[in-house]
């Protein structure tokens, strides 16, 4: 069978939320898409998630939540007691342990189609947490005992550690989505293992500010190398994704398209 998903990039305060709210259903029928991912780190103001933003994207057709960095900004975020929350949140496995909170599930669809999903984070210019190569290469193994459709999110700043990412684990997994940046990348292809890539699949929030906020603090930030508060900008609106095909047998995908969609 051939499964169609889609994987929704880092959804941005408000105007990220609204978007997904009002675009996806559309998107779910007129693209008839069976598997949906969403990367949920920056929904509550650009700063993590809170129970309800998840139930919301549960509600619009999200089937797995990922996240990154942001994740840890709220600290209640996975003392949730929803079911749904605890299971098909996730923050990056490669954490250390004895956080809270899990980096990987499997979901059963309706029609019994199983489709794993692993979110990792980079650790250049990022943090000093176990390594995403191996850490992920062993929950890759495991997954596959259960389904040959394997998503990952891998949530770096580096866009050199998510290609070496690509490359040490192609024709293991059906799609490697890059995320954190923001800012969505033009390179999506399938390699001839029929392992899907992209740097990064962008943001689905504000595109007139600093990758989500609002222009003058950051500029001011850059510049005086001082705290400024933060707060999410508003316009230039997009949704940001990517579109993919994975023959369920072989765990391969098939079609690879990027999707951008502007408030109108
Ligand atoms: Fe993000
Ligand atoms: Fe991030």
């Amino acid at each position: 069978m051939e499964l169609k998903c889609l994987h929704v990039a880092d959804i941005f305060g408000t105007p990220g939320m609204d978007m997904v709210k009002d675009t996806l259903p559309r998107l779910i029928e007129e693209r008839q898409i069976d598997f949906i991912v969403a990367n949920g780190e920056n929904a509550c103001e650009g700063k993590g998630i809170t129970d309800l933003m998840c139930q919301t994207l549960f509600n619009v057709g999200v089937h797995v939540i990922t996240s990154g960095n942001h994740i840890w900004d709220r600290k209640k975020t996975f003392y949730s007691e929803n079911p749904l929350i605890q299971k098909f949140l996730l923050r990056p496995l490669n954490y250390p342990t004895g956080n809270e909170g899990k980096g990987s599930v499997v979901y059963q669809l309706k029609n019994g189609i199983k489709v794993g999903v692993i979110n990792l984070q980079g650790r250049t210019y990022l943090y000093d947490i176990d390594c995403p190569f191996r850490t992920g290469e062993r929950e890759i193994e495991k997954l596959k005992k259960e389904t040959n459709v394997v998503i990952v999110d891998f949530h770096a700043e580096a866009t050199a550690e998510k290609i070496a990412f690509a490359h040490y684990v192609d024709g293991k997994v059906s799609a490697i989505i890059g995320t954190h940046t923001h800012v969505q990348t033009a390179d999506e292809k399938i390699s001839s293992s029929g392992t899907a890539f992209i740097t990064d699949v962008g943001m689905t929030g504000p595109h007139d500010g600093v990758i989500g906020m609002q222009k003058d603090a950051a500029i001011r930030k850059f510049i005086l190398q001082t705290y400024f508060k933060f707060e999410p900008a508003h316009g230039d609106v997009r949704l940001h994704g990517l579109f993919f095909k994975v023959d369920t047998q072989t765990g391969k995908t098939t079609y690879i398209e990027r999707i951008r969609i502007d408030r109108k």
